[in-house]
């Protein structure tokens, strides 16, 4: 009787432990979309940072009453504000340092100009993702912001100057398309997008 009165009580708490660490585990898993999303991108591009892609999306407190779409709109409005911010920073080392070498100021010239073109990239891609066309809004960061991007990093390691100045930016702006590209495939459930 005794016995099995503490094999009772043993279960029942096992039981509510269980529940307990279930009903945490639940609210962490889905009551955080953004931790959630990152996962998932993470999983679909391995070569994205699974921390960098929490931190850069939570900046705008919006991210946590936002749906799947909302957090497409904001990972854009990132890459789109990000582009703006490199070519000005850009301006403000030619302006204010002596790049060194001298060839490092025309490859930093040149990186001006392919910002700007993967800034209208991103715009277009955002035009594109708001009226749900999906494969246009892919296209525009792959084939053209990323794309712009690279060209700007190649630029430097063509003629041999370090590319140290621009290296944390660039990375930056990788990682925010990248985010971007993930949102697009998971609402579209799909990475066959070509
Ligand atoms: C993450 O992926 C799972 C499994 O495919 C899916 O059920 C869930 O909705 C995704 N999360 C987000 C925030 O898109
Ligand atoms: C560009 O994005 C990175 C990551 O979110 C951030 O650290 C950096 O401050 C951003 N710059 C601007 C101006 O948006």
């Amino acid at each position: 009787m005794n016995q099995s009165i503490s094999l009772f009580s043993l279960f029942s708490s096992i039981l509510h432990l269980f529940l307990v660490l279930n009903f945490y585990g639940g609210v962490t898993v889905n009551g955080d979309i953004v931790s959630n999303l990152c996962e998932n991108v993470t999983r679909v591009y391995p070569t994205q940072n699974y921390e960098f892609c929490v931190s850069a999306l939570e900046a705008n407190p919006l991210s946590k009453t936002s749906d799947i779409f909302g957090l497409g709109v904001i990972s854009l409005e990132l890459c789109s504000n990000n582009a703006t911010y490199i070519r000005t920073y850009i301006d403000g080392i030619l302006k204010d340092g002596k790049p060194e070498p001298e060839r490092a100021r025309t490859c930093l010239q040149n990186c001006i100009g392919f910002y700007s073109t993967a800034l209208e990239d991103v715009q277009a891609a955002i035009e594109a993702f708001k009226g749900k066309d999906y494969v246009t809004a892919y296209r525009q960061l792959v084939t053209g912001a990323l794309i712009d991007a690279d060209t700007c990093k190649r630029g430097f390691q063509d003629v041999g100057v370090d590319f140290s100045p621009l290296k944390k930016q660039n990375y930056d702006f990788s990682q925010l398309i990248g985010i971007s590209l993930g949102i697009i495939t998971e609402i579209r459930g799909t990475t066959n997008l070509q």
